[in-house]
């Protein structure tokens, strides 16, 4: 795919690949000027005139709802399609198909979709941008860049981070576009908390080591959690293997406010969202916990800042 390059305008963004540490910047500051609009009543006209389709053939609520939200609070409408089981999918439309079809009435599309890829194959179709919202096991940008700027929001820098990534590595995307994500970034340092069966893919693996993160594979949240700036909880992705393996592995890393608690003043708690198995509820009113408090507003400024960069002048 096409690297932005300083340049976002009319580019598909499939990939955290695409990006560099000045593309993220710019896209923090477009969030930030936006967060503060949205907080004084600022009323948005940028996307006046455009239309995105938010394309999902799988479930959302945090992804489909903020590029909604997004796009509306930008002045732009909507084709809203959450589950294509009343779109012609069903009688055997393809997706590149699909696409064309929506492209001819929208400026762009956020594509969700569960095979690894999908957004890269639909962008090479579609004469409009796409914007991946997740594709399979494969990557989650948005997602990606919605939790980079919560921890420069609450931390106060990208660099010199120590993160506990937990769960399920294997089939969870987020932490595919996360692991590349902070890799851009110095004196990065990953602890992988994951079952054995489902361990970061050997490519990001190679890719993040190259770039100069350190990365630990360790067996249990306990001996780590007072050494984390973030603990990035995850859900075992229960739809993308077989029931004997999910029964296997799902209550094997389980945070709750008692090991939070354990955690050092300045570090935060997040989790992409949704909460199974994985997280106590107890957690959440910790101080450190910002997975409802910021993660999922911010996730709407993101989304508003990558929409303007890449539909407008
Ligand atoms: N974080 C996230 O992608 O949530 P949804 O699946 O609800 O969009």
């Amino acid at each position: 795919m096409k690297k932005i390059n300083g340049n976002f305008y009319q580019k598909s963004i499939v990939s955290i690949d695409q990006f560099d540490a000045h593309d993220i910047e710019k896209v923090f500051d477009v969030a930030d000027s936006y967060k503060k609009g949205l907080e004084k009543g600022t009323v948005f006209h940028d996307l006046e005139g455009k239309l995105l389709t938010a394309l999902f053939y799988e479930p959302s609520s945090r992804t489909f709802g903020s590029f909604t939200a997004a796009t509306q609070r930008l002045g732009g409408g909507i084709i809203p399609i959450q589950g294509v089981q009343f779109s012609s999918v069903v009688k055997g439309e393809t997706l590149e198909d699909t696409i064309r079809v929506f492209a001819s009435y929208s400026d762009a599309i956020a594509l969700r979709h569960p095979e690894e890829g999908a957004s890269k194959h639909a962008a090479e179709v579609s004469p409009v941008p796409i914007i991946n919202a997740g594709d399979g096991v494969g990557e989650h940008p948005t997602q990606a860049l919605l939790d980079l700027y919560t921890i420069k929001e609450r931390l106060g820098r990208t660099e010199h981070l120590s993160i506990a990534m937990v769960g399920d590595l294997k089939y969870g995307r987020t932490v595919h576009s996360l692991s590349k994500l902070l890799s851009l970034y110095k004196n990065i340092v990953m602890y992988f908390v994951c079952p054995k069966t489902s361990q970061m893919p050997q490519d990001i693996v190679n890719l993040i080591k190259k770039r100069g993160v350190k990365i630990e594979i360790v067996s249990s949240i306990q001996p780590i959690i007072d050494k984390m700036d973030v603990l990035y909880m995850t859900r075992v992705q229960k739809e993308r293997m077989d029931k004997k393996l999910y029964e296997s592995i799902k209550d094997l890393f389980i945070l709750n406010g008692r090991m939070a608690g354990r955690m050092k003043k300045k570090s935060i708690i997040m989790h992409p969202l949704p909460r199974i198995h994985e997280m106590t509820t107890d957690v959440d009113s910790n101080p450190r916990a910002v997975y409802f408090t910021h993660e999922v507003k911010n996730g709407m400024y993101v989304r508003m800042a990558l929409l303007k960069l890449v539909l407008a002048k």
